[in-house]
């Protein structure tokens, strides 16, 4: 069962924060017809890809796109410098501390936005922007997003592997009906959810699952973009908006509320357990990314058409973005494999094979996905027609730093630590 929601029905939505639009791109793939440069490499040895994709269906998306960088280059050996915990959670730390101690891999995740300008701003990562004519990636992306990547002075750090989409709400149909709920209930904003929320936590199953700290930001920034609406919720990152105000004041009580129907164990889980907590059919409902398609797929507990998936209630037609991309650290110590490990990240084979495994879409318009999952073709079409608002856990909003500083706040205030006003003005500090 598929609730088929993700699509907004208003195409051709106004684009917000990336301005990014339906594209068809030129189709312009490089020298190959697989967009890779091919096998020609001149050097060989090891190449370190540093991610935070350790385990599970994540794991899964790594070894997919490993699978390409064989066949396309196969002089060079992947080392996997994976660093397990959702989100970057505990790699973005070790990260940072191995490059300011000169020792970098020889290429990292990070996101597209806001975080990536803290690696260029530290001068810890190469501008890559010959790589784009090289490997003919600037046809290949959505205009708006080469434009995301691309800083003042033309220069862009890095290569994007995937759209992700952070506002989903994963739902098992089984719970849903032993709680009396129809699974193809459409939930307006989220006064009408907490009625089914009500409904399954009566039922004895946990209404909503959720993990650590930062599966809680995540949750968070959804409320913030249900309740302020798109257009005040990017102005929470580019200081247009209150944090002080009282509509940020409702979407905490809001927050506060969701928080009341979430597992106890939440703290010592990741996003994984929280996942698989739906799957089992042990909660209802879970806030998750788009890489919870990946687990939902891999599970096989569950039938493939047998889960719904829907925006966040009040999300409808709008499209909380968010991009992987691979960076060329400062002194990487085998450039020719980093430079071969970005022309297979974005070449279209590499992106058609990880993404279709990785529960996200290519970042490349002209990929075939005519082969992805039925969610992952509801994301297709609403990256194309949804206001695109940028991931405040996910990088793409605001440095690290702020992030940090959110995230302790959140943390405070659903471990007991603060209350809501305290909340909000520890919320409105870190974002000064
Ligand atoms: C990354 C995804 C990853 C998720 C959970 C996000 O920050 O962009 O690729 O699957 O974290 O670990």
């Amino acid at each position: 069962m598929r609730s088929g929601r993700l699509v907004s029905a208003t195409a051709g939505a106004a684009v917000l924060a990336l301005g990014l639009a339906a594209c068809g791109g030129s189709g312009d793939t490089g020298d190959t017809s697989d967009g890779s440069t091919g096998g020609e490499d001149m050097a060989g040895g090891d190449v370190e890809v540093f991610t935070w994709w350790a385990a599970g269906s994540e794991k899964a998306g790594l070894d997919a796109l490993v699978g390409v960088f064989e066949e396309q280059h196969p002089d060079f050996t992947f080392v996997n410098g994976a660093v397990a915990g959702g989100a970057g959670s505990a790699a973005k730390d070790l990260l940072q501390s191995r490059l300011q101690a000169g020792d970098p891999p020889d290429t990292f995740q990070a996101h597209a936005g806001a975080e990536l300008q803290d690696y260029i701003d530290a001068a810890q990562i190469e501008d890559v922007s010959a790589l784009y004519d090289e490997f003919g990636l600037t046809d290949a992306f959505p205009p708006d997003l080469v434009d995301r990547l691309t800083t003042e002075d033309g220069a862009i750090y890095s290569v994007p592997s995937n759209i992700h989409r952070a506002n989903v709400v994963w739902a098992n149909p089984t719970v849903l009906e032993d709680a009396g709920l129809d699974p193809a209930a459409e939930y307006a904003d989220l006064d009408a959810w907490y009625e089914a929320l009500d409904a399954v936590q009566e039922s004895g199953a946990t209404a909503l699952s959720i993990a650590t700290t930062w599966t809680q930001v995540h949750l968070l920034e959804t409320v913030l973009l249900s309740t302020l609406g798109p257009e005040a919720y990017t102005g929470l990152w580019d200081g247009s908006t209150d944090w002080e105000g009282p509509e940020v004041t409702a979407a905490l009580e809001h927050f506060e509320r969701l928080m009341g129907y979430t597992n106890g164990d939440r703290d010592g889980l990741d996003w994984p357990d929280a996942t698989q907590q739906v799957i089992d059919g042990d909660a209802g409902f879970n806030v998750m990314g788009d890489w919870a398609e990946a687990a939902f797929q891999e599970a096989g507990s569950m039938a493939p058409d047998d889960y719904v998936y829907f925006p966040v209630p009040g999300t409808d037609g709008e499209f909380d973005f968010l991009a992987d991309s691979f960076t060329m650290p400062v002194g990487a110590p085998n450039p020719d494999g980093t430079r071969a490990w970005l022309d297979t990240a974005g070449s279209t084979e590499g992106q058609e094979a990880f993404n279709k495994a990785k529960g996200s879409i290519p970042a490349r318009t002209d990929a075939d996905t005519s082969d992805f999952s039925e969610y992952q073709q509801t994301a297709v079409e609403a990256f194309a027609s949804d206001t695109i608002v940028s991931s405040l856990a996910h990088g793409a909003a605001t440095p690290v730093a702020t992030l940090n500083a959110i995230s302790d706040a959140t943390s405070k205030f659903t471990t007991g630590a603060s209350d809501l006003a305290t909340f909000q003005s520890e919320l409105a500090a870190a974002t000064m």
